[in-house]
């Protein structure tokens, strides 16, 4: 059997978060060396409670390393709640017991260690604001080098954006990050809006989610219905889109996504463009290719991969209490 890939998973929980969390703390092609928190869906005290009251919750056979969100510039300029999209503590009002902590290290520092400790290896899976991999990037020079892939859920190509009409939210969220990782050396993939936009899951998700004794059945039954509450409510659709589980899906099964090189950019200023990503798509662009852009995907696999992952996850839980 092939040796699992171990990823650091950079999140901001978040529904959407929350099921890439379900899926990935119990696949067994990933090793999850740790979880960090950065504010996004909800602000970053508010990240890193939920974060953590999903890990301990879900209680994985591995327990990955956790790290803090701590406050950002970026933070300032939004409200507190975040995009409020998932209500404002990001998981619908779930309300998730935690257990107490004794101390935490920021994020920053547990990917730089993390990746440290083994050069070329890790993926690091940017599901939120791309703060923290921005920060571990100013305090280790070095990293950016030695990740093996950074792999982001966010921009958008040649669609409109999802919080402004410009702007995909976790690119919008802290574009100046976003635009210090864009330019940086690591080997990129961008998992924009044009791909994670075209799979849409109803309502029929209930019927093929793991059942309500399971770990992970209880956490998504309990709080997907607010992520479906907020997209009739803001988008005026019967459905959830699912960014950061897809963009999962892409580091697992490159397979089933069609990707190209492009030379990428993000807006930081603007009135109306801020965190908006640009992309060079002239024959003889100005600008060196600097990440691999994913354009499409096989739709009705990556839905199934996205089910059966979720039930074998429930499925594997026992392990973790033996
Ligand atoms: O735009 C997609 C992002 O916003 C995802 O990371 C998801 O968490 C959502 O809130
Ligand atoms: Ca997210």
């Amino acid at each position: 059997m092939e040796m699992a890939r171990k990823v650091i998973l950079d999140v901001d929980p978040g529904v959407d978060d929350a099921l890439a969390l379900s899926f990935a703390l119990f696949h067994p092609g990933l090793d999850v060396v740790a979880v960090t928190a950065v504010g996004g869906n909800c602000s970053p005290a508010q990240a890193t409670r939920n974060m953590q009251a999903i890990v301990e919750g879900l209680d994985p056979p591995r327990l990955p390393r956790m790290g803090a969100a701590s406050e950002s510039e970026a933070d300032s300029g939004r409200p507190a709640e975040g995009r409020g999209l998932y209500g404002p503590d990001g998981l619908g009002g779930a309300d998730l017991p935690v257990a107490e902590r004794q101390h935490m290290l920021p994020a920053e520092k547990v990917i730089c260690d993390q990746v440290r400790a083994a050069p070329d290896a890790i993926t690091i899976v940017a599901l939120g604001p791309l703060t923290n991999i921005a920060r571990a990037f100013q305090r280790d020079p070095e990293l950016p080098s030695l990740v093996g892939r950074v792999v982001i859920a966010g921009g958008a190509v040649a669609v409109s954006g999802n919080y402004t009409a410009a702007a995909e939210f976790n690119i919008h969220c802290d574009p100046v990050a976003a635009q210090a990782v864009f330019r940086s050396a690591s080997t990129k993939t961008l998992i924009p809006l044009d791909v994670t936009n075209r799979i849409t899951l109803s309502y029929d998700l209930f019927n093929q989610l793991p059942d309500e004794s399971t770990r992970v059945g209880a956490l998504l039954r309990k709080i997907l219905p607010s992520a479906f509450r907020g997209y009739r409510q803001r988008f005026g659709i019967e459905g959830i889109h699912v960014h950061d589980t897809i963009t999962l899906m892409a580091v697992l099964y490159p397979e089933l996504f069609m990707a190209q090189e492009m030379a990428g950019n993000v807006e930081t200023m603007g009135e109306l463009t801020t965190g908006m990503t640009v992309f060079d798509r002239r024959r003889i662009p100005s600008r060196q290719y600097n990440m691999e852009v994913a354009m499409d995907l096989e739709k009705e696999k990556v839905i199934e991969k996205i089910i059966r992952g979720l039930n074998s996850a429930a499925g594997r839980e026992e392990a973790s209490a033996e």
